[in-house]
Formats: C-alpha cells, sequence, structure tokens
C-alpha cells in the first residue's frame, strides 16, 4: 500500500493533533492532580507533628491516618473531615488542637504547614520550647499556644509573622526578654505574654504606639514578678519595702526611746532608794541628841 503525498500530511496531522490533545488534556488536569493530591509539605508538616506529640484523645491521631490524609480529595471530589483540620486548596489552613490533651512538644515541622493561618494549641500540656521556625508561617494570623508548659525564650523570629493579629503565649513558662522585635508586628491586635516568667524591660512600642498612645493593657504583661516598665503598675514588692524600711526607722526609733526612758526610770528609781537606804544608815549610825 502506497501513501500519497497529500494522506500522508493527513496521518501527520492527524497524529499531531492527537498528541496536542492529549498534551492539552494533561496540562487542564495538572491543577486537578494538585488539588487531589494532599501537599507533601503538608503530610511532613502533620507526621512531624504526631511524632513528638500524644494526644490522650485516641480519636485525634487515630483519625489522622494515611489512607485519607487530610486535605485529600476522594475520587467523588469529597474531602473526608479530620479532628482540628481545616483544609483549603488542598493545604491545611488551620489547625484548632485547643484542649485535646496533649503531650509531648511542638514539632518545628508545623512551618512545613506554609499556608497555616491559625494554630491554636492552646490548654493542653505540650513542654519544650516553641520552635524559632514558626516565623517561617507567612499566612500566620493567629498563634495561640496559652495554657500549656512551654519554655524558653519567646522566639524573636515569630516578628516575620507579619499577619499576625493575635498572639497568645499566656500561662506558660516562657522566660528571657521581651523582644523589641516583636513590636514591629504592625497588625497585632491582641497580645497575651502574661503569667510566664518574663524578665526586664517592656519594649516601648508594644507599650506605646509610634504616636505615643498605650497599645496594650497591663493585663497582657501581669504575672511575670521580673517583668517591668509601662504599662504594668509601680511594682508592689518595691513600694512595699519602702513602706518597710520606714516603718522599721520609725519604729525602732519608737522602740529605742521607750528603752531609755525606762532604763533611765529605772535607774531613778534605784539610785532614790540607794540614797535614800544610805540616809537610813546615816541616821541609825548618828547619835540622837535631844
Ligand atoms: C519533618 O520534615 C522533614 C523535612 O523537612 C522530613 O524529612 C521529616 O520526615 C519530617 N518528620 C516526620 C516525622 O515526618
Ligand atoms: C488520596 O486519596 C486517594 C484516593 O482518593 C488515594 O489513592 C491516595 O493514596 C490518597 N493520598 C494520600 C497521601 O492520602
Ligand atoms: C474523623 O473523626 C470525625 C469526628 O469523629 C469524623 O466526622 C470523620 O469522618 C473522621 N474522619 C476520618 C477520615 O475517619
Ligand atoms: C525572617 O525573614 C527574613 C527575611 O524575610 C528571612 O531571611 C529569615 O530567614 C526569616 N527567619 C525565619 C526564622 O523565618
Ligand atoms: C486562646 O485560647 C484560650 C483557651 O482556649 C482562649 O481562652 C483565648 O481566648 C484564646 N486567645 C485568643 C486571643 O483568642
Ligand atoms: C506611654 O504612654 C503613657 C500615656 O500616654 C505615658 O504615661 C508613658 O510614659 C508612655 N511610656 C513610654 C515608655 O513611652
Ligand atoms: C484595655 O482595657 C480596657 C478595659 O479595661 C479595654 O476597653 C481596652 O480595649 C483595652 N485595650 C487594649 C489595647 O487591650
Amino acid at each position: 500500500m502506497k501513501f500519497t503525498r497529500g494522506s500522508d500530511t493527513g496521518l501527520w496531522l492527524l497524529t499531531t493533533s492527537v498528541s496536542y490533545l492529549a498534551l492539552f488534556s494533561i496540562l487542564v488536569s495538572i491543577p486537578e492532580l494538585a488539588l487531589a493530591q494532599p501537599n507533601e509539605d503538608d503530610i511532613a508538616c502533620l507526621h512531624g507533628f504526631q511524632s513528638m506529640a500524644k494526644s490522650s484523645d485516641p480519636a485525634l491521631f487515630n483519625n489522622w491516618t494515611d489512607t485519607a490524609f487530610p486535605c485529600n480529595t476522594t475520587q467523588d471530589g469529597q474531602r473526608a473531615t479530620f479532628v482540628g483540620i481545616t483544609c483549603s486548596s488542598s493545604r491545611v489552613v488551620s489547625l484548632f488542637l485547643s484542649d485535646k490533651g496533649l503531650t509531648g512538644m511542638i514539632s518545628p515541622n508545623l512551618s512545613l504547614c506554609r499556608n497555616l493561618g491559625i494554630l491554636d494549641l492552646s490548654q493542653n500540656s505540650l513542654t519544650g520550647t516553641l520552635p524559632s521556625e514558626l516565623g517561617m508561617l507567612s499566612y500566620l494570623m493567629t498563634l495561640n499556644v496559652s495554657h500549656n508548659q512551654i519554655s524558653g525564650p519567646i522566639p524573636p523570629e515569630i516578628a516575620n509573622c507579619s499577619y499576625l493579629h493575635e498572639l497568645d503565649l499566656e500561662h506558660n513558662r516562657f522566660s528571657g526578654e521581651v523582644s523589641t522585635a516583636l513590636a514591629t508586628l504592625q497588625k497585632l491586635q491582641i497580645l497575651d505574654v502574661s503569667h510566664n516568667d518574663l524578665v526586664g524591660p517592656i519594649p516601648t512600642g508594644l507599650s506605646n504606639t509610634s504616636d505615643g498612645r498605650p497599645r496594650f493593657n497591663a493585663s497582657s504583661f501581669e504575672g511575670n514578678p521580673r517583668l517591668y516598665g509601662f504599662p504594668l503598675p509601680y511594682p508592689k514588692s518595691r513600694t512595699l519595702s519602702i513602706l518597710a524600711i520606714v516603718g522599721i526607722g520609725l519604729g525602732s526609733g519608737f522602740l529605742s526611746l521607750i528603752v531609755s526612758f525606762t532604763a533611765v526610770c529605772v535607774w531613778l528609781r534605784v539610785t532614790e532608794q540607794r540614797l535614800a537606804a544610805e540616809e537610813g544608815k546615816i541616821s541609825q549610825l548618828v547619835p540622837e541628841y535631844d
């Protein structure tokens, strides 16, 4: 069988258009595939979190399985729900794990959940430090790790989360100074570092705005005995000790006055009695001549 030049061209046209069609359909289906499959970074993020923390609620991590990973859309377009996880465009966007009986530590892998907007790990028993890697979460708006036993410094890298609206670190064991970098968080509406073990001065940019108006209340900073400066009231202990010094001074002065007065009284009385006794002796010795 011999092909004419024309039919040759026809076949070539047919094959190329078919391959173009195939290429086109592949290109179109790429976003579709990307939507259906969970993100590799999110998987490393959640696996990392699971590997360092334990939950007293068995339903929590048993529910996070490999066969149906969070944010994976099934063939019928449905998305399985997972305790504490919200997805958007196949990425983890929030973790609400408040009061889930969590122990252990916070994995630095959480920083791999790049689209995370809300991280709420409050009311658990998490220990260890707050990973500085969380500073890589560029879309983070809420960070709530309140009511845990987290220690170490507040990582200054948190200041990299420029969309941060709420930073709640109260009732933990954070130590060290409050980084002045935190004052650069322009969008910060709520800040609570109360009831920790923070020391040193409160950065001016956190106590007052650039135009000098108060920014956060004393309630944001209270319960850190060695933290000082506006808006915290003048430490009571120092006022007390001044009062105590004045009190002790006045008291001891008064006491010594009483003691010396009594001593003088006693001395006078004793001397009087001795004088009287000697007078008596003299009157006995000297014969009476009537
Ligand atoms: C944590 O993330 C790294 C990649 O940065 C990955 O190699 C590691 O497996 C993750 N950890 C877990 C427990 O998944
Ligand atoms: C996502 O779901 C599909 C089935 O819908 C499954 O074949 C695939 O293994 C899942 N991927 C992950 C990482 O869970
Ligand atoms: C996870 O648990 C929730 C509530 O218990 C349930 O609605 C959901 O279907 C579970 N998801 C999976 C994948 O098992
Ligand atoms: C903070 O941001 C700077 C600049 O964007 C970047 O170089 C640095 O690595 C970031 N640090 C952290 C801990 O995310
Ligand atoms: C953080 O979590 C605690 C406990 O779940 C809650 O009372 C508090 O209001 C939360 N903080 C913010 C800023 O939402
Ligand atoms: C902040 O503002 C208050 C009230 O306007 C003022 O009394 C205080 O001295 C200021 N503190 C600092 C550190 O600027
Ligand atoms: C400070 O506290 C008062 C009431 O005590 C409240 O109205 C105000 O909104 C608080 N300001 C900030 C910045 O938290």
